[in-house]
């Protein structure tokens, strides 16, 4: 009962910004993101009855309880759905390095979901480990599919409309996403506090769900034009709004630093220069810029430039989740 699957990451384009049931996790609203090439998450689970309790190991080390609870809590979702009571052993490879400023709980979760459903037998469709991908971490879901991927939201209190469906393959728009890890001092507010927070403080909340249904339609469309222009505009204004959600929480917090700042400069001004590039910001200080393939050289450079830029990963749209034959698996164990 064993099964290894691949997922990448993703950064959303429009973003999932708040819950509507945090047990379930259930958005306010639906979102937009490309998957990305770069960074992976390789999962194998193996279920036995001669295990006692579950063990969690992430890049060769056995984990401590709390984040194997983590684990075991998902994993009872899916003994559950398959009617077995049974532990396993869950060995997980992240090349998500976590300088590079993206969340490895997107990959985590969709390589676990998929992984751990083939192990015990059940025989799910992308739709169902969407949705069980998104009880580990709500941006997850997107993360079953490759290239342009938007989750709608739902409407259902039990969450089985809330899962992720392919907008664009991959390989139809080629564009470069850059990864811009700044100097970071701050210790920060996680993803799933912040947003908390916003949704039961913050004044503008309401101004930002009202903004995002429109920004959705428009993305979508832009997408399905290859309108560059279009989903970069709308890309930043929706990151933005997002961010302007938190200034008007209680206590208030901000992700930027001096640094992103920098480097949203940098993209105005490179688009003053007549060149398309357009960027959005996560739960941190780390900035993602968006660019043709045409100009991906002359905006590394002016990135390169900036002092406070520490490093620049490059990436492009990347496939959905895979599975992996257990020598690949050995393999790429020993390559790292
Ligand atoms: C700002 O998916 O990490 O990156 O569902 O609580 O695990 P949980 O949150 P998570 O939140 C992602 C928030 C975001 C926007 C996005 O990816 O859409």
């Amino acid at each position: 009962m064993e099964a290894i699957a691949r997922a990448n990451t993703n950064i959303a384009l429009i973003k999932y910004w708040g819950k509507r049931d945090e047990k379930l996790f259930l958005p306010m609203n639906s979102s937009v993101s490309i998957t990305l090439d770069q960074f992976y998450t390789t999962t194998s689970v193996q279920f036995s009855p001669n295990l006692a309790a579950d063990i969690f190991l992430l890049n060769g080390q056995q984990e401590n309880e709390e984040e194997t609870r983590k684990i075991s809590r998902f994993l009872d979702k899916i003994r559950v759905l398959a009617g077995k009571d049974v532990h396993a052993i869950v060995d997980s490879m992240n090349s998500v390095p976590t300088a590079a400023g993206f969340a490895s709980s997107a990959s985590g979760f969709a390589a676990l979901a998929a992984a751990a459903s083939k192990a015990i037998g059940l025989n799910l469709d992308e739709r169902e480990l969407s949705i069980i991908a998104r009880q580990g971490s709500g941006s997850a879901c997107r993360s079953i599919y490759g290239g342009f991927v938007e989750w709608q939201k739902g409407e259902r209190e039990d969450g089985l409309d809330s899962f992720a469906q392919p907008l664009l393959d991959e390989k139809e728009w080629d564009l470069t996403i850059f990864s811009v890890l700044v100097e970071s001092k701050r210790k920060k507010v996680l993803s799933r506090e912040g947003m908390r927070r916003t949704v039961e403080t913050s004044p503008f909340y309401s101004g930002w769900l009202k903004a995002v249904e429109e920004e959705l339609v428009i993305a979508k469309s832009a997408i399905a034009n290859k309108d560059f222009e279009v989903i970069g505009n709308v890309l930043e204004k929706n990151a933005l709004k997002m961010h302007a959600t938190t200034l008007g929480a209680d206590p208030p917090f901000l992700y930027w630093q001096g640094a992103t700042f920098d480097v949203m400069e940098q993209v105005w001004e490179l688009r003053a220069n007549g060149i398309g590039a357009y960027f959005t910001i996560d739960a941190g200080p780390n900035v993602k810029i968006i660019c043709e393939r045409k100009d991906e050289k002359r905006v590394q450079a002016a990135l390169s430039e900036l002092p406070t830029v520490q490093k620049i990963f490059v990436c492009h749209p990347g496939q959905g989740v895979t599975y992996l034959s257990t020598s690949d698996f050995k393999n790429r164990k020993e390559e790292e």
